[in-house]
Formats: structure tokens, C-alpha cells, sequence
């Protein structure tokens, strides 16, 4: 075919938080398209925390070494296929990897649904991190009218999803988000109630004050100083849903983080469940088709942080991993 890859590869395992020179982009031959196999031009690549857990070692989904092709979703084009269920020119979503072109089994590759008006919504808002909100929020917290509910990170990918739901179901939202811009569009864009900036020196007072009958949910994609704040004030019978650590995601040594006192969560009679999306992929066509709608009709929105061409990827990694992307961090690949 004449064509050359582009891959963005893991140089070495950074310590603490990755810079630049941590990542390499080369050129590369296009991989052999065997038996039952599609070669798809990548197009969208999803830019998402747990990609800084698989360079230390330390998620679940697996390890990337030193000079290793750094993994991700992708939503790409058929190139050719060697399966007679895709056709070139397909749009299809897949683990394709930080790289232009990927080579995938037929039994890895999704079809987008024909309904979807924005295909980038489904690695966002439509996809894995929309059915992390989702599931945690609407299946494990099964949040009440009234509900105060406290999700911080509010206006990241996960977070702008628990908000507009939690709002849309009646609940008092209560945002906590990088700055002044950030809190912002989290009030007049997501609809919550109130934001607060997590680096104003009085946040603890302030989520108080935000919270006067204390916190029925409290969905954590954070962890850290932000998840000892929240425990200290939950009301009775809360449900705190563990999902992120991303304040955690750069330290430097492997051990684990220390987490508020367990005497918080006695105090308030809370649940508390542990959330992995993985757990959920079974339920994604229910979810799909609860917030297709939502999205169809604007209900549901979310902001992209587009970053052009894989060169620039890892400078993209970096801003969402130090809060300075704003929205759902996507790579047009060109
Ligand atoms: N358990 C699961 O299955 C699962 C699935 C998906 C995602 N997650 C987790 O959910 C969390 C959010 O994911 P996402 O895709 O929504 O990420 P995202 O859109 O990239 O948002 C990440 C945001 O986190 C905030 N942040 C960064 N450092 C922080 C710190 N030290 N303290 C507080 N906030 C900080 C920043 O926003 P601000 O500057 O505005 O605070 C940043 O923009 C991550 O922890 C991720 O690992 C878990």
C-alpha cells in the first residue's frame, strides 16, 4: 500500500508527573492484515487518566513497558478488511492504540449505532466514561430527589455527566472543579447549584457551607485531601461511590494511598461501593440507549479539549493529568 505508520510509544517510565520527553513519536511499517483481520485507519484517540496507571504498573488492565505502544480507544475507518462483517469506509470503535493505523479481530471492533449524531460522543459523554457515570451514579448511588450530591473533577468527562444526571433526577448538585472558568461552566453550562474551586485555601468551610444538610452522595473521582473533605460530612445513609484516584496518579513511590478514617463512614451509616466501568460492559447497550436521547436532544452535553495530531499527544496526556485541559481530551489524529 505505500503507507507508514505513526505510533506514539512509552521512552521511559516517568516518575512522578510525565513530561514530554517520557513519550516518542515514530514512523513505523503498517502491520500484515492477516486472516479475519481489519486494518482501520484511526481517527479519534481517547486521552484518559487510567493511561498513567499503565505506565507505572498499577492498573488493573495491564502494564505499558518502555518502549511499548501506548494503549487507548480509538474510533477509526475501515482501511481494508479481510472479515465479510466490515467493509471499507466503516466507522468503528476499537482499543486502537496511541497510532494511525491498527490491525484488529473481527470480536474487537464495535459498530458505531447509526443514531449517533457525533461520533466522538462515543468515546465521551456515549462511551466508557459516560458509563462510568452512569453506572455509578444511577446503579450504585440511586440518587433521590433532594439528594445533595458532591462530585469533584465536575467538569471533566465523568464528572460533567454525574452533574447534568444528578440534576436532571431532582438532586442538589454541589461542583468542584479547577478555577474560576472551570466552576463557571460547571454552574451555567451543567447546571450545578454551586462550585467550588478546589484551590481556594477555604474549601473546607465552603463545601460546609455548600452542604447544609450534609452529603447524600458523594461520587469520587479525586481521592486524596478532596475525599477527606467529603467524608467528614456526609448525612446519614449516604452512598460514596470510590471511583478515582487522579490526585494520586503521579506519586512517586508504590505505596498505597492513605484514605480518610473508616469512623466517617460508621458515623454516617454510609454504603460505600467500589466502581470499575469493566464491570458494567454488559449493561453499555442499556445505558447507550438511555442517554442516546439525552444527548440527541442537548439534555446531555459535554465539552471537548481537541488536541491535534499524535505528536502532540503527550503533551495533551500531561495537561489532563495536571487539570489544565478543559473537557473530554480527544487526539484528532492526522
Ligand atoms: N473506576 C473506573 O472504572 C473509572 C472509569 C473512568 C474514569 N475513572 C476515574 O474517574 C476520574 C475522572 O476521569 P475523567 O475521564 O473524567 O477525567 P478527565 O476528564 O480527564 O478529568 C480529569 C480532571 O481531574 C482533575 N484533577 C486533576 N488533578 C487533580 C487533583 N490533584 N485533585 C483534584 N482533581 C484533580 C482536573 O480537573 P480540575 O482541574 O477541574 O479539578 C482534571 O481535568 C479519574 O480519576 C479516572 O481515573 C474511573
Amino acid at each position: 500500500m505505500g503507507l507508514q505508520n505513526l505510533q506514539v510509544l512509552l521512552r521511559e517510565t516517568p516518575t512522578g508527573l510525565p513530561d514530554t520527553a517520557h513519550f516518542s513519536c515514530v514512523t513505523t511499517p503498517l502491520p500484515a492484515v492477516g486472516e479475519g483481520q481489519v486494518l482501520i485507519r484511526n481517527i479519534w484517540l481517547s486521552l484518559d487518566p487510567y493511561m498513567r496507571g499503565q505506565i507505572s504498573g498499577r492498573h488493573l488492565s495491564g502494564r505499558v513497558q518502555p518502549g511499548e505502544l501506548l494503549l487507548g480507544e480509538t474510533l477509526g475507518i475501515v482501511a481494508q478488511s479481510n472479515h465479510s462483517a466490515f467493509q471499507p469506509g466503516d466507522l468503528v470503535r476499537t482499543m486502537g492504540g496511541w497510532q494511525r493505523y491498527c490491525v484488529k479481530r473481527a470480536d474487537e471492533i464495535s459498530v458505531l449505532p447509526l443514531d449517533v449524531k457525533h461520533a466522538p460522543h462515543m468515546l465521551s459523554i456515549l462511551g466508557m466514561p459516560g458509563l462510568t457515570a452512569y453506572a455509578g451514579l444511577i446503579w450504585q448511588a440511586q440518587p433521590q430527589p433532594g439528594d445533595t450530591v458532591v462530585v469533584a473533577a465536575a467538569t471533566g468527562t465523568v464528572g460533567s455527566v454525574i452533574v447534568q444526571l444528578a440534576k436532571q433526577l431532582g438532586c442538589r448538585v454541589v461542583g468542584i472543579a479547577g478555577g474560576a472558568e472551570k466552576c463557571h461552566y460547571a454552574i451555567t453550562e451543567l447546571g450545578a447549584d454551586i462550585c467550588l474551586d478546589r484551590h481556594q485555601p477555604d474549601l473546607a468551610d465552603a463545601l460546609v457551607d455548600a452542604c447544609p444538610k450534609g452529603i447524600n452522595i458523594y461520587f469520587d473521582l479525586v481521592g486524596g485531601p478532596i475525599l477527606e473533605l467529603a467524608s467528614k460530612q456526609l448525612a446519614i445513609g449516604a452512598r460514596v461511590i470510590l471511583c478515582g484516584l487522579i490526585s494520586d496518579y503521579n506519586r512517586v513511590d508504590n505505596t498505597p494511598p492513605v484514605g480518610p478514617s473508616p469512623v466517617y463512614w460508621i458515623l454516617a451509616r454510609a454504603t460505600v461501593y467500589g466502581l470499575v466501568v469493566y464491570d458494567y460492559e454488559q449493561r453499555r447497550e442499556e445505558f447507550v440507549q438511555a442517554c442516546l436521547p439525552l444527548v440527541n436532544s442537548g439534555k446531555l452535553k459535554i465539552k471537548e479539549h481537541i488536541v491535534y495530531g499524535l505528536a502532540n499527544a503527550a503533551a495533551g496526556f500531561i495537561d489532563l493529568l495536571n487539570g489544565n485541559s478543559f473537557g473530554k481530551v480527544l487526539v484528532k489524529i492526522e
